[in-house]
C-alpha cells in the first residue's frame, strides 16, 4: 500500500481518476450505545419534584431512532438496571433473534452485561422500543423509544413531523412512580391504570406552529394498559397508517382509538385560527382533555392543502386462499369477573386460588403460563387464521410478534394490516396472516400486566 500522501492524493486526481474509482468512505453500521438506567424526568411541572425513571440514555423517552426502510439498525444495548432486561422492536417484522423476548429468542440480559442488536428494517412506518423482561414494572418506570423508518420514496409532503409518544403514569403524591408493580388487584382488573399523562415524557406537551401548516403525527400509546380515545381540536386531516402499516387510503380523521402498543400516522392540517390553540384530546368518563397543544402563530399559506396520497405499501405477502389456510382458536378466560376456575400450569391443572397466588389470573386456551407447545406450527409462507374469542370481563389489545396480521371481518372482507387488535370484553375477531418470518414468535395481550398474569402465547415458524 503506497502512502497516499496530500499531494500524491492530488496528483492521483489530476492524472484523470474519477472519484467513483476511489474507495468510498466507509459508513460502517457503527453501532451505537443503548442503555437502559435510572435517571430524572420533569413529568409533571411547577412545584413538583423531579421524577426517578428509568429510561434508555436515562431519558424518557428514549432516544428517536430514525433510519430508513431497509437500512440496518445497530445498538449496543447495555442494561444499567438492578434486574435483567431486553429490548424488543415493537412492530418490526425482525430477525427472530432479535426480537428481545427472554427464553424465547434470546437469554435476559443480566444486570451489568450488553446485548448488540443488530436487524434490518423491511417496512416504512412508525415503531417502538421496549424492554419485554418485567414489562409491567420497566416500561411503567419509563423504558421505551420510538423507531422511525422513513419512506425512501413517496413520503407525504408536510411541514413537520412530530413523535408523540402518549403515556399514563402511576404517580405519588410527591410525583414519583408508584411502586406496587405486582398488584394483583391491577392484574385481575383492567391492568395499571395511572393518573398522570404525558406526551413525550411532558404532562403540558406543548409547540408552536402556523395556521394551514400540515403535519405528520406519528401517535405510539406506550402505557401498561390505558386505551386511548383521541381526537383532535383545531387539527383536521387523515390517518394514513396503522400500526406503522400505510391504509390503502387516507381516512377522514374523525375519532381515534388507540390501546397499548398501537400506533397510528396521521396528517393534520392546522385549522385552528391565529392567535388559537388546537390540541390533541384525551376522552374519557370525566371529559375531554388536552394531552398536547398546538399554539397558533401566524400563517403559513393561504389555503389547505390537497388531500394526501397513500404513503407507499410495505412490502408484506399477499395471503393465500383463505378457505384452506390453517386454523387455530384461541379462548381468553380469566380475570376478575370472568369466572375461570383453573388452568394449567407448569403441565398441572391448578384451582384459581393457587393461581393467584402464583401470580397467574388469566388464560388462553385453559393455559396459564407459556405453553411447551406453539398454539401453531406453521410452514414458512402458510396463510393463518386465528379465531380469538375474548370470554372475559376486560377489553385486551392482541399484539402479534415478527408479523402484521389483518382482522377477518364477517362477510369475509379484511381490515387494515395490525399488528396489535383491541378486543372489547365479549368480542370475537379472527385475524389472518403469512407466515413467512422464521423462528418463535409471541402473541400475547399488551395489556402488560395481563400478559405477566397469563395471557401470552407463541407460534413457530418453520
Ligand atoms: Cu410491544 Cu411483545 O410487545
Ligand atoms: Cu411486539
Ligand atoms: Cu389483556
Amino acid at each position: 500500500m503506497t502512502d497516499l500522501t496530500r499531494r500524491g492524493f492530488t496528483s492521483l486526481l489530476a492524472g484523470g481518476l474519477t472519484a467513483a474509482v476511489l474507495p468510498k468512505p466507509v459508513f460502517a453500521a457503527t453501532s451505537v450505545d443503548l442503555a437502559a438506567r435510572p435517571g430524572k424526568a420533569r413529568l409533571v411541572p411547577d412545584g413538583y419534584p423531579e421524577t426517578a425513571i428509568w429510561g434508555f440514555d436515562g431519558q424518557v423517552p428514549g432516544p428517536i431512532i430514525r433510519v430508513r426502510q431497509g437500512e440496518p439498525v445497530s445498538r449496543r444495548f447495555l442494561n444499567r438496571l438492578s434486574q435483567p432486561s431486553t429490548v424488543h422492536w415493537h412492530g418490526v417484522r425482525i430477525d427472530n433473534a432479535m426480537d428481545g423476548v427472554p427464553d424465547l429468542t434470546q437469554s435476559p440480559v443480566a444486570a451489568g452485561d450488553a446485548f448488540h442488536y443488530d436487524f434490518r428494517v423491511p417496512d416504512a412506518g412508525t415503531y417502538w422500543y421496549h424492554p419485554h423482561t418485567r414489562s409491567y414494572e420497566q416500561m411503567a418506570r419509563g423504558l421505551y423509544g420510538a423507531l422511525i423508518v422513513e419512506e425512501p420514496q413517496g413520503a407525504p409532503e408536510v411541514d413537520r413531523d412530530e413523535v408523540l409518544l402518549i403515556d399514563d403514569w402511576r404517580l405519588t403524591e410527591t410525583a414519583q412512580i408508584a411502586d406496587g408493580f405486582d398488584n394483583i388487584h391491577d392484574w385481575a382488573h383492567a391492568g395499571r391504570i395511572g393518573n398522570w399523562i404525558t406526551v413525550n415524557g411532558d404532562g403540558r406537551w406543548r409547540t408552536t406552529v402556523s395556521r394551514n401548516t400540515r403535519l405528520r403525527l406519528r401517535l405510539v400509546n406506550v402505557a401498561n394498559a390505558r386505551i386511548f380515545a383521541l381526537a383532535t381540536r383545531g387539527l383536521e386531516g387523515w390517518v394514513v397508517a396503522l400500526d406503522g402499516m400505510p391504509l390503502d387510503a387516507p381516512q377522514p380523521l374523525d375519532s381515534l382509538v388507540l390501546a397499548p402498543a398501537q400506533r397510528a400516522d396521521l396528517i393534520v392540517d392546522v385549522t385552528a385560527e391565529d392567535g388559537k390553540e388546537a390540541a390533541l384530546v384525551s376522552r374519557d368518563r370525566d371529559g375531554a382533555f388536552k394531552i398536547a397543544t398546538f399554539a397558533v402563530d401566524g400563517e403559513a399559506r393561504a389555503e389547505r392543502l390537497a388531500t394526501p396520497k397513500a404513503l407507499p405499501a410495505n412490502p408484506v405477502a399477499a395471503f393465500g386462499a383463505l378457505s384452506s389456510a390453517r386454523k387455530a382458536d384461541l379462548l381468553m378466560e380469566g380475570g376478575a369477573m370472568g369466572g375461570m376456575r383453573g388452568a394449567m400450569m407448569g403441565g398441572r391443572m391448578m384451582g384459581i386460588q393457587q393461581m393467584a397466588q402464583a401470580g397467574k389470573i388469566w388464560a388462553f386456551n385453559g393455559m396459564a403460563d407459556l405453553p411447551r407447545e406453539p398454539l401453531i406450527a406453521a410452514d414458512r409462507g402458510e396463510t393463518i387464521r386465528i379465531a380469538i374469542t375474548n370470554d372475559t370481563a376486560w377489553p385486551h389489545a392482541m399484539h402479534l410478534h415478527g408479523h402484521h396480521f389483518r382482522q377477518v371481518m364477517s362477510g369475509g372482507s379484511l381490515g387494515p394490516l395490525r399488528d396489535t387488535l383491541l378486543m372489547e370484553r365479549g368480542d370475537k375477531a379472527e385475524i389472518a396472516f403469512v407466515a413467512d418470518n422464521p423462528g418463535d414468535w409471541l402473541l400475547h395481550c399488551h395489556m402488560l400486566e395481563h400478559a405477566a398474569g397469563g395471557m401470552m402465547t407463541w407460534i413457530r415458524v418453520a
